[in-house]
Parts: structure tokens; sequence; C-alpha cells
């Protein structure tokens, strides 16, 4: 499907078919994911996926409402990862790898050193998170691409969540992306049209 028609068939789908998503497709949909753009590439992000039902319905209880985290076949909680340091030395060492030369290794390195120490925790924070909302992007448009319907969610507590899931501190559920087959055709695409996004 073209870009254009995918973007504009997209919709947020709340109902599934009470039936699971394959292991491999969802694979495909984080690899997808994982294609995303992000600030000096150091991809600030970690997934949690979440499939078995007893958990789902935890989670389900941290949200305002949100019943699709409970009927979604799969539920993606995108975190923002704020470990600077070691984001740092996974794209360092991921560069070594791919046969970046070192010295352009090292500008990257020093680029995100200087940046991310310049920055104060909740400044660290929010960096990340922007970085997972481009991140979201491609995951709502790619589940479509894979005949999967899906929803974004920020209403949650996220603090729960991390209690519920066992994150580690540097870790903050930031989004949720409900995915499964969709049981509706989703709501009417309604969007500003392009006169009125000018300024
Ligand atoms: C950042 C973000 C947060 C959202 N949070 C929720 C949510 O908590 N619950 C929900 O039902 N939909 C949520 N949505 C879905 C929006 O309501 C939906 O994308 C919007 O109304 C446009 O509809 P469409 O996605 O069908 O085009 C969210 C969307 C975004 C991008």
């Amino acid at each position: 499907m073209e870009f254009k028609e995918l973007v504009k068939n997209r919709r947020s789908v709340r109902q599934y078919q009470n039936m699971l998503v394959r292991e491999a497709t969802i694979h495909e949909l984080l690899e997808i994911i994982g294609l995303s753009v992000s600030a000096i590439n150091l991809q600030p992000w970690k997934i949690k996926v979440i499939s078995d039902q007893e958990t789902k319905d935890k989670l389900f209880s941290a949200t305002f409402g949100m019943n699709q985290v409970r009927t979604c076949s799969h539920l993606l909680v995108l975190c923002a990862d704020t470990d600077y340091p070691a984001i740092i030395d996974r794209l360092s060492r991921a560069q070594l790898a791919a046969g970046v030369p070192d010295d352009m290794r090292q500008r990257a390195r020093d680029m995100a050193t200087d940046l991310s120490a310049s920055m104060s925790p909740e400044q660290r924070l929010q960096w990340s998170q922007q970085q997972v909302y481009i991140a979201l992007g491609n995951a709502i448009n790619g589940a479509y691409s894979l005949g999967l319907g899906a929803c974004p969610m920020t209403a949650f507590k996220p603090a729960e969540f991390a209690q519920i899931l066992g994150l580690p501190s540097n870790l903050v559920p930031t989004v949720l992306v409900s995915v499964g087959y969709s049981a509706e055709p989703g709501p009417q695409k309604l969007r500003h049209p392009v006169s009125d996004i000018l300024v």
C-alpha cells in the first residue's frame, strides 16, 4: 500500500477479535519500531510486550478505563530509557561491530555524552520520551501495514505500570500500544485541512 493511503486509512482500533496475533508478526512489528529514527541514533527506548491475560488484567486496573488493554492480543509498553551512559555505550559497541570508523564513533560518543550531561534528569527523560513518540508513529502505522489494528494510549499510570511490570528505574512507561485483529472499522478519520495547519 502506498504510504499516504496507509496513513489515511489507519485508525485507532479499540475492539479486537478474540484471536492471538502470531509471535512472528509481533516480531516483525518490533523490527519496524526498531527502525525508527532518533537523535544521534541513540534509540533510547525499550519495549515490554505483554500477551498473558493475568498481566493485562492487572495493567488494566492501572489505566483510566482503557478496556483495549485487557482485550487486545498483545500490549506494547513503550518505555523511555534514561540510562545515558549505558545507551551511549551500547551505540558505540554497535558502531564498532558495524565497522564505523573510530573518529566518527568518538564524535558521536562525545556529542551524546556532552548533550546528556548538560541536561537535568527531567530533561533527559523528556528527551528520551520525544524519541519514543517517533517510534510510536512507526508502531501504529507499522501495525496497520501488517494487517493489525492498534491503539496508542497515554491514559494510564506510568508508576503503577512500572511497579506491576517490575521495570528498573531507568525505564519509564511512556505510551501504550494495544495490538490485535480489528473487530471494528475504527472511528471516522477527522483531520484539519492543510490550510488550517499552516501559520
Ligand atoms: C499520544 C497519544 C495518546 C493517546 N491516548 C489515547 C488513550 O489513552 N486512549 C484512547 O482510547 N486513545 C488514545 N489515543 C488515540 C487518539 O484518540 C486517536 O489517535 C485520535 O483520536 C485520532 O484518531 P485515529 O487514530 O483513529 O486517526 C492517543 C493517541 C496518541 C497519539
